[in-house]
């Protein structure tokens, strides 16, 4: 390749290969750790952010992928250095880890910047580590590889697959109809979650690490192996491997990530039936790198794709079938006529080269598009009085009495509300109301948290009832489904139209027309909007307080405004 670089050209040479009295400092603690200049003379330096922790089942295994991917960086003649950096465990965390994504990724980026390295190894998975790390990549520029943690294997039950989430939700349902007793609860609980690694549907997790592969910021294949794999060590190696080159090639994110990636990382996005979380993070990711995607982007895309991966919550196999299935190589070359093939990757090579020879194993598992598992579309984006900045909807995951449907709103003013109504035997609601949960947005939740798969009334739970209309400015767990239109921006909180609806109302949905609106007349929206009164902030100090003053609505990406833009930052200086 020409243009490679030189011991010389390496960012880290500021740092050691200069010689003057901080060079000094830095080599002779170096030193103090027990490196001498064999370890680091003319050599790139690598960065291996670690996402794992004690408290991230999802993350066990990437203390050991750390050394693996060292060994692989020693072979290819780097120089690897593990930062540590925030875990971001999804189930753990609260109140939501969305919180905290974009802490993440200032965190990323600094630790980047701060220390003297040459390229980047990501290391995570679990639901926000994936944007958190990209994120921070991406406004850095540096030449970064991300190594997917990988799903965890199949949960197990009775002979029965059980999937991260959605297994617990559709459980969980018929615990409260009397269905299922303390002791199979007992098993289930055993049973669900039997090795390191993400969840096992197509949650975020899984949605994320797919798109990151699909961008081109992963090894060929890397995304879909299971965590407890042998393949996923080999993974971590070769990814070792390559960085170093890719440091010498200069390839940085920024000749991988343009406007054709994330088109066609929203394809694959479609075709999996992914997150609808996933939204959010596209669109954030595209603004570190300078492209313009939009919720029409993934409206337009929508409708050109249809949903071939049969994995749940939308199909009914797990991301270890995925994987037998051939994998996402294995998808995209079924996707082969609607990708951009020649978009450049962390190989340095093309998508299509990566995909060359792809096969689909288990036609059960990955369909043809021809024959696609929902003939509704993964994400549908509405617009209308109601949400006059989008709202989102995930078709595939609906009961399809519900993809068009008018009802009164039984509207909550915020999560405690809902919760201390919804098991109620007396309360007055019919399969036909519409749930409406308010001030759950990035501001009011805060941090947007995954509240939008409200719980059916227990006394419709009882008669047998599955799914309803719900509508909120939350986000939902992509292990989740039904009818819930989600992210409505602008959010209540800051005064978006949910604000002012009031139980009763008449809300009507039209997924088709890509509609959502409250049918209460324009005099009577402007006169509730005139009486509705700001409430007090959430934080007085602290990132709450930063995290409130700074963060972005949905619809563009929730980044903060101080983060977004695609603008240089300098190099530190060396004094
Ligand atoms: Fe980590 Fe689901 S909890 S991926």
């Amino acid at each position: 390749m020409t243009n490679r670089k030189r011991p010389e050209d390496l960012r880290s040479h500021r740092w050691l290969g200069v010689s003057d009295l901080r060079s000094f400092g830095h080599r002779s603690r170096l030193r103090q750790v027990g490196y001498d200049t064999t370890d680091w003379a003319g050599r790139p330096v690598i960065g291996i952010i670690n996402t794992w922790s004690d408290i991230n089942p999802c993350h066990t295994h990437l203390r050991q992928r750390a050394e693996e991917v060292k060994r692989g960086v020693l072979q290819a003649g780097g120089f690897p250095i593990e930062l540590p950096a925030m875990s971001l465990a999804e189930v753990m965390v609260k109140p939501t880890t969305m919180l905290y994504r974009n802490f993440l990724a200032m965190e990323t980026e600094e630790l980047l910047r701060s220390h003297p390295i040459d390229g980047a190894v990501l290391l995570g998975g679990c639901d926000k580590t994936t944007p958190g790390l990209i994120m921070g990549a991406i406004s850095m520029g540096l030449p970064s590889i991300y190594v997917p943690a990988g799903p965890m294997l199949r949960g197990n039950w009775q002979g029965k697959a059980l999937g991260s989430g959605s297994d617990v939700w559709k459980y969980w349902d018929e615990k409260r109809a009397g269905n299922i007793t303390e002791a199979e609860w007992d098993e289930i609980e055993n049973g669900i979650a039997r090795s390191f690694g993400t969840c096992m549907t197509m949650g975020t997790a899984a949605t994320m690490m797919a798109i990151a592969e699909a961008m081109g910021l992963s090894l060929p294949g890397a995304s879909s192996i299971p965590a407890a794999d042998s393949n996923h060590p080999r993974m971590a190696t070769q990814s070792g491997r390559r960085i170093v080159e890719m440091v010498w090639e200069d390839l940085t994110t920024e000749k991988v990530l343009d406007q054709a990636a994330f088109e066609n990382a929203i394809k694959v996005h479609m075709a999996m039936g992914g997150s609808t979380n996933a939204i959010i993070h596209v669109v954030a990711m595209a603004k570190r790198a300078g492209v313009q995607i939009s919720l029409a982007d993934f409206d337009r895309i929508s409708r050109t794709v249809p949903v071939i991966a049969n994995v749940r919550p939308s199909g009914a196999f797990l991301m270890e079938d995925f994987f037998y299935a051939g994998g996402l190589r294995a998808l995209m070359s079924e996707l082969r006529g609607l990708l951009d093939l020649n978009c450049m990757t962390v190989t340095g090579r093309t998508l299509g080269e990566n995909i060359e020879g792809a096969k689909v194993h288990l036609r059960d598992v990955i369909h043809p598009m021809s024959d696609p598992i929902s003939s509704e579309p993964a994400t549908g984006v509405l617009f209308g009085n109601l949400a006059p900045r989008g709202a989102i909807i995930k078709p595939s995951a609906v009961e399809k009495r519900l993809l068009k449907h008018r009802g009164p709103a039984l509207a909550f003013e915020d999560y405690n509300h809902m919760a201390s109504m919804i098991e109620r035997d007396d309360l007055d609601v019919t399969a036909d109301h519409v749930l409406v949960l308010k001030n759950s947005g990035p501001k009011g939740g805060p941090g947007m948290p995954e509240w939008g798969m409200m719980p059916i009334p227990r006394k419709l739970v009882k008669q047998g009832v599955r799914d309803m209309l719900r509508v909120s400015d939350a986000r939902m767990s992509g292990t989740s489904y039904g009818a819930c239109v989600l992210h409505v921006s602008p959010e209540s909180y800051v005064g978006g139209p949910l604000a002012f609806v009031k139980t009763g109302d008449p809300i009507e949905v039209d997924v088709a027309a890509r509609s959502i609106n409250l049918m209460i007349g324009d005099e009577e929206m402007a006169k509730r909007k005139a009486a509705w009164v700001p409430p007090p902030p959430r934080y007085e100090r602290g990132y709450g307080a930063m995290f409130s003053a700074h963060i972005g609505q949905a619809d563009e990406g929730c980044d903060f405004d101080f983060l977004a833009a695609h603008v240089p930052v300098p190099e530190p200086e060396i004094h």
